[in-house]
């Protein structure tokens, strides 16, 4: 394969957007990636980008994903032809000769085009020899497209505009897509030969077609029926429609492939994800980038995860995660938000209502309720009692806290990092952590209750709350004994 050329000059007027149509995204990937790696499938030795506004945007996306493109700019001559042109030009200059063999050109509009249909269209052109092999469908409605002018022996022998086609033409059903397979040198000669003497004043990549038939050459045509396929973005309804449509092949290729998906219409499954068999997405469910989800493992209701990794048979209900890791079996959520640099341990647990960041929990480790743990370590086995809140920030400066293998971290605790708790200590409910804790230690850090007896009967007298205690106090002979007082029963933490 000598070359892809990909169309990404045009103006996307009707996107009415400060980014460029090209870069508008669906399925996780801009549309221009999608158009580049329907290219990059044909393995060509030199994939070209033209491009012309927003210039610098498109370009800059073209590297980033490819970084050898050939990024070729279109001067002011407008059209597809000039476009392709501008390629050529482009790409004989990398080569320092004359590009030869077979071309792609494709429109940096068209997400769903996928490399396996170019494969087929390739394979189509060496097999029947083609100087030009169009990819075309067919429209109930081809208002607008480039028509498939036909002769009796159903050869292709033209491609007409819209607006140039007469009102026979116009009855065409058979639409140009936009994708085709150049000879190389044909591409030149045609495009040399082609004039801006039409409707639109534009120079026509599809002249190169009646060009190539007038030079005794032939033209092929597949026809596909997957009109989804070849259709393009020009709007925001269009993006939303085809972005559905790529939404609705992939969640279906990975139920073909053993995930269970309980709604699809409400699963959102980027190209890049990745999935074992045997997962389980229930709805609302959204996976974006580069996350990845073992066998097994139980994903939603509700649940936004991006660059996101879920081991073997963990359960992720309800949650949002950004570049976090969840270890094999371990639970999170519900109404959990987890930031970049979670990672959670096999069997760990991160429950409901916990925010956390940039924090190592380590295998059967436990942060089960109400919680901030940020820039953390907790050992293995340790347990965060519930609304346990690390202080990491003092301001100016993040600093780290320790909370060592199998501590005990009692309820409503503050750890003012940083701070160490060692292995196996215990902090009391309710205690700011500002030193550290000794392996084995019990760790308080809060004020002392103290008691003013008969408060209440003092101040507020009258009230319910006066009679109710004069009423126990009665029942009990006098005596304060409040269920539950007793000892001190410092540490606190919660267990589940
Ligand atoms: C083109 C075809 C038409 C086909 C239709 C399919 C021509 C003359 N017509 O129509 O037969 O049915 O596609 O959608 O080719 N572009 C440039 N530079 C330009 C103009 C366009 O790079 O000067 C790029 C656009 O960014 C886009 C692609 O070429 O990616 C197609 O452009 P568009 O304006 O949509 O094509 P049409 O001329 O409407
Ligand atoms: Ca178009």
């Amino acid at each position: 394969m000598a070359a892809v050329v990909i169309l990404a000059a045009g103006q996307g007027t009707r996107m009415k957007s400060s980014t460029a149509k090209v870069l508008h995204r669906i399925g996780g990937r801009s549309l221009l990636g999608h158009a580049i790696a329907a290219g990059k499938f044909l393995n060509p030795t030199h994939l070209a980008v033209v491009v012309r506004h927003e210039r610098d945007q498109v370009a800059a996306e073209a590297r980033a994903l490819h970084p050898p493109a050939v990024i070729a700019d279109q001067d002011d001559v407008p059209g597809t032809g000039r476009a392709a042109q501008c390629a050529l030009i482009a790409l004989d200059e990398v080569v320092s000769t004359n590009v030869t063999g077979p071309i792609a050109v494709i429109s940096g509009d068209v997400p769903l085009l996928d490399g396996q249909t170019l494969a087929w269209l390739l394979d189509a052109h060496r097999a029947e020899g083609n100087a030009v092999t169009l990819l075309t469908t067919m429209l109930d409605d081809a208002t607008g497209y480039g028509r498939v002018v036909r002769a009796a022996d159903d050869s292709v022998t033209a491609i007409v505009e819209h607006r140039d086609a007469s009102d026979a033409q116009r009855e065409i059903r058979e639409i140009n897509s936009g994708t085709y397979i150049f000879d190389a040198a044909i591409l030149r000669a045609g495009l040399s030969a082609a004039t801006r003497d039409n409707n639109q004043g534009e120079m026509y990549l599809t002249d190169v077609i009646a060009h190539a038939r007038a030079a005794g050459l032939r033209v092929g045509a597949v026809v596909t029926e997957d009109q989804m396929l070849v259709a393009g973005v020009n709007d925001r309804v269009q993006l939303a429609a085809l972005g559905r449509e790529l939404n609705r092949r992939i969640v279906k290729e990975w139920m073909r492939a053993g995930v269970t998906v309980v709604d699809p219409a409400t699963t959102w499954i980027d190209v890049d994800v990745d999935l074992e068999a045997d997962a389980t997405l229930l709805p609302g469910t959204q996976l974006h980038g580069a996350t990845s989800i073992a066998a097994g493992a139980i994903i939603g209701p509700d649940t936004t995860l991006t660059d996101t990794e879920v081991g073997a048979g963990a359960a992720v209900t309800r949650t949002q995660a950004l570049l976090a890791v969840i270890g094999e079996g371990a639970t999170v959520g519900p109404f959990t938000y987890l930031r970049p640099g979670t990672t959670l341990g096999a069997g760990g647990k991160i429950g409901g209502f916990v925010e956390v960041k940039n924090a190592q929990i380590d295998a059967g480790a436990k942060v089960p309720h109400l919680s901030y743990v940020g820039d953390a370590t907790i050992g293995e086995g340790a347990n965060l009692g519930a609304g346990t809140i690390v202080a990491n920030y003092d301001g100016v400066k993040k600093h780290r806290t320790h909370v060592g293998v199998q501590a005990r971290v009692g309820s409503d605790n503050v750890l003012v990092a940083p701070v160490t708790i060692g292995d196996g200590a215990y902090t009391a409910a309710g205690s700011v952590i500002t030193e550290d804790v000794a392996p084995g230690a019990l760790g308080i850090g809060r004020a002392r209750q103290t008691q003013l007896p008969d408060w209440v009967a003092k101040n507020r007298a009258d009230t319910e709350a006066a009679s109710a205690a004069t009423a126990q106090k009665g029942a009990t002979g006098g005596q304060a004994a409040i269920p539950g007082t007793s000892v001190d029963s410092a540490a606190n933490p919660s267990e589940d």
